[in-house]
């Protein structure tokens, strides 16, 4: 078979990169090795920056964005005794919307506009040093498929193989393992709050989040090693109960049916470059930031949005100018969002250092109480613009 962009990976970053080449007159085929229903169902984050909105919007993918979606002005940030919003609009003029993951997946396959083989294995990509590249791999009744391509984007998420074909000459990468993780509940109740609340507490950081006007998400830093199933629903909310500070103020934390739970580790890996000869790295595949804050999702966003204008004006127009400067625009931004959910973990998560907690706590009453404290978070939460 024979394609112009072979996309590997169908999360995100591989169905909108397939959705925005297909708009501009770009082939592409996508290879994911999960079904369909596995990528659909996914349980993954909830927060679109402004930009991502606007990009999804001018792609046609924001009707039921806009319908279903929640605009947020901003969130809370507490500490035990103090609750304090934080306005991103009153702050910097830009809000961000709740709107999961799962719904943004499921408009990219509802617009039909990618062609994608699910459930391959042993995808294997070859000649990315040459003009001619192509990808192997075996379909689902284990056939030898092959295709190629003249150019390969590696969207295949934090284990998938593309990092690991740009040599490791060339290739540097960074990393930073944290010493504890996010133990993540879903439920079936209506959110006790109208914006996002994140928590310092001695215990532990804790978040309530949501999805929905009945359905709640809900996450409390843990032990690195904690298994779900040491968790019951009662100990579960009981802890959230105290760490989101029920009771402070007449606030309230109701609790409900617990419809999935789980563990998330917290990692920060950025590799570069994110091109090498015809091979270009988005999403996931390039680099992993911790949850706190919300920039996975649309940093894989913000990459396509570079990504796709790169391929097609390399491909339609023979013009290499945006596949040249890629791998150097791209890794500006996710530098800075890999800063910033950094920025954002440290100042919130619990270690075993009392010096660092008054640290902590000294930072949160600056973020809150001086306006170019808040203006920064605001301003980097709400996202900066796609080419910052
Ligand atoms: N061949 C084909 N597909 C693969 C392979 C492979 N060898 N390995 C992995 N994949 C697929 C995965 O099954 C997954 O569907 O690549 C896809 C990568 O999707 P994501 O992990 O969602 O990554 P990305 O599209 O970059 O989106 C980033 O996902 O992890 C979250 O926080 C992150 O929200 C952010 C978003
Ligand atoms: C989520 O809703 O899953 C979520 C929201 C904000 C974060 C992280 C996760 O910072």
């Amino acid at each position: 078979m024979r394609t112009q962009v072979a996309i590997i990976g169908a999360g995100p970053a591989g169905m909108l990169l397939a959705h925005l080449l297909r708009r501009a007159d770009v082939d592409a085929v996508v290879l994911e090795t999960r079904s369909q229903e596995y990528v659909a169902s996914r349980i993954r984050a909830g927060i679109l920056e402004q930009s991502s909105v606007d990009l999804l919007t001018s792609a046609g993918l924001g009707d039921r964005l806009r319908a279903e979606g929640f605009p947020h002005r901003g969130i809370y940030l507490q500490w035990p005794g103090e609750r304090h919003h934080l306005d991103f609009v009153d702050l910097i003029g830009r809000s961000v919307w709740v709107y999961g993951q799962t719904e943004v997946q499921k408009d990219l396959v509802n617009a039909n506009t990618a062609s994608v083989v699910y459930e391959v294995s042993d995808v294997q990509v070859h000649n990315v040093d040459s003009s001619a590249p192509y990808v192997t791999y075996l379909d689902a009744e284990g056939r030898p498929g092959r295709i190629d391509a003249s150019a390969i984007a590696g969207c295949d998420g934090s284990f998938g193989p593309s990092r690991a074909v740009v040599p490791a000459s060339v290739a540097t990468t960074w990393e930073r393992t944290y010493p504890y993780s996010w133990l993540g509940i879903l439920a079936d109740v209506a959110p006790s709050t109208d914006e996002l609340i994140y928590a310092w507490h001695p215990h532990g950081f804790a978040l309530h989040s949501m999805r929905s006007p009945s359905v709640s998400r809900l996450y409390l830093q843990v032990p690195n090693g904690t298994s779900a199933g040491d968790w019951s629903d009662q100990r579960i909310w009981d802890e959230l109960a105290t760490r989101l500070g029920h009771g402070q103020d007449g606030w309230k934390l109701t609790p409900g049916p617990v419809t999935d739970k789980s563990v998330l580790p917290m990692r920060s890996f950025v590799q570069t470059p994110m091109r090498y000869g015809r091979l270009f790295l988005a999403g996931d595949a390039a680099h992993i930031v911790p949850p706190t804050g919300a920039k996975g999702l649309n940093l894989a966003i913000a990459d396509v949005a570079l990504l796709a204008p790169a391929l097609t004006a390399l491909l339609r127009n023979n013009d290499p100018a945006l596949a040249d400067r890629y791998g150097d625009d791209a890794s500006r931004r996710v530098w800075r969002c890999t800063h910033f959910s950094w920025w954002m973990t440290t100042m919130l998560h619990i270690g075993d250092d009392p010096f660092d907690a008054q640290l902590q706590l000294s930072q949160l009453r600056w973020v809150t109480g001086s306006e170019a404290g808040a203006a920064g978070l605001a301003e980097n939460y709400a996202g900066l613009p796609i080419g910052f």
